[in-house]
């Protein structure tokens, strides 16, 4: 028999039954709804608005039956309608009247909403914590390639010189943007919204401000139709891990670029890496394709919770029991590509012959070489004209920059002598990138310093 059993003449039909119960996917909030009664049922006998001896009756229920269901003792009975009627009908089922007193004051609404924000903020600390790991686990490589010269792309077209370590950096500040948009979330959903009752507040003379403290919240919500209403916690939080994901999934795409042979920039480590059913030579990048893959599911848990959410009037509608799955979806997911994803990227080699190869061919050194023109007085333009042609006649006789003898830089000017070889060396034009936030090493060591300072903030 359901709890509200009294205004119904039938029993639920078995398929709406199921239709209806979200225990199967609400369950993993067992801790946090304990937790969040056990505060309610302080504050209630501590305002008299039941026994003492009540509450302290309910209390120690609660605590047994989270003691079981951490142990697999006592099981989720999926015919129960949600994780929090199960837990108070269990309680009932133990210590009787008391049992029924708990939700006084306070209805699934609100509570749900508490719920939900608990569960969330400590998955945020968790999610903060990994991505600190995968920062950290990006700048331990990033100071062992400070020299590692590679080509840097725009178009995916080999374009100037840059370093290993620079281009990982990139990555560690995107990271770091990450932190700072999860713990803006978490700044926001840390309000109470316990004793908003079903939408209208309650009655009783409730202390929110009591269970607000119990439970460590910042404070408590301040509209009691906002406090049961509204999922924007939600959508943020996926929206912050759809950014992240986006991120990974960028790195991801990077990796296995530089893992086929057209690059050959990295190697995989065996344990990271998968082979074919049928052709023996292959070994494939599957956890970057996959980061790739799932950040599309990411995407769409955004916009189940944004289209679930915007036509919804207040307050409560039961359409919100579908923010968990979306949302639980979206943590999990995230979790698990970065936890993956760190050991990967760890384990990888890189060939920095390779990458110094590229660097050298793409004429990546075109810009230097025009730089070299204009230290010697000429106008930039027209020794980016210079270079243009000096290129193209490489292009012509199959050599590079570095290669093309000193009369054919002559042809096309007088400033050009024997030191253009020095200026256009790949050493010197990634070397000689000292602007902050540029490639060469003291600039990439004063990003890596100003990264670790910021996650140990
Ligand atoms: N299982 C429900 C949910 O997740 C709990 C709230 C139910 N409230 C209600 N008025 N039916 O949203």
């Amino acid at each position: 028999m359901p709890m509200w059993a009294g205004r119904f003449s039938k029993d639920i039909d078995e398929r709406v039954n199921d239709f209806n119960s979200s225990i199967k996917f609400d369950a993993r909030m067992y801790r946090h709804d304990i937790k969040g009664s056990i505060a309610h049922a302080t504050m209630l006998g501590e305002c008299g608005i039941i026994d003492k001896s009540e509450s302290e009756i309910i209390i120690d229920g609660l605590k047994g039956i989270l003691t079981d269901i951490d142990n697999g003792v006592l099981e989720f009975d999926p015919n129960a309608e949600d994780i929090h009627m199960f837990i108070e009908a269990e309680l009932t089922k133990r210590v009787g009247d008391a049992g029924k007193r708990l939700h006084t004051a306070r209805s699934r609404n609100d509570q749900v909403a508490l719920d939900i924000r608990m569960y969330l903020l400590d998955e945020i600390k968790e999610i903060r914590e990994i991505t600190v790991k995968l920062i950290r686990a990006i700048t331990d490589m990033a100071k062992e390639h400070l020299e590692t010269v590679m080509p840097g792309y725009t178009h995916l077209q080999r374009a100037q010189p840059i370093t290993f370590a620079h281009h990982l950096m990139a990555y560690a500040n995107m990271l770091l943007r990450d932190i700072g948009r999860l713990d803006d979330t978490y700044k926001r959903m840390n309000q109470m919204p316990l004793g908003s009752g079903a939408l209208a507040g309650t009655t009783y003379k409730i202390d929110r401000q009591r269970v607000c403290e119990l439970l460590d919240f910042d404070g408590i919500t301040q509209n009691s139709l906002d406090g049961v209403s509204d999922r924007d916690f939600c959508i943020e939080l996926a929206s912050a891990i759809s950014i992240l994901m986006m991120h990974l999934s960028r790195f991801s795409e990077e990796i296995i670029l530089w893992c086929s042979w057209e690059f050959k920039f990295v190697e995989l480590d065996d344990a990271y890496a998968t082979g074919s059913s049928i052709m023996p030579q292959k070994k494939n990048p599957d956890v970057t394709e996959l980061i790739r893959g799932k950040t599309a599911r990411v995407y769409g848990d955004l916009n189940t919770l944004l289209s679930m959410m915007k036509n919804l009037s207040l307050a409560y509608d039961k359409d919100m029991q579908e923010d968990k799955e979306a949302i639980f979806d979206a943590v999990d997911t995230v979790k698990l590509c970065i936890n993956t994803f760190i050991p990967m990227l760890s384990t990888m080699t890189v060939i920095k012959e390779n990458m110094r190869n590229a660097a050298a061919k793409g004429f990546i050194n075109a810009t230097d070489c025009a730089d070299y023109l204009v230290k010697k007085g000429m106008p930039f333009r027209d020794a980016y004209k210079i270079t243009g042609t000096l290129v193209a006649r490489c292009i012509e006789l199959g050599v590079t920059l570095e290669t093309l003898p000193i009369n054919e830089y002559k042809k096309l000017s007088d400033s050009f002598d024997e030191d253009v070889y020095k200026a256009i060396s790949l050493d010197t034009c990634v070397m000689q990138r000292k602007s902050a936030g540029g490639p060469a090493p003291e600039s990439v060591k004063a990003q890596i310093e100003y990264v670790l300072r910021e996650i140990d903030k």
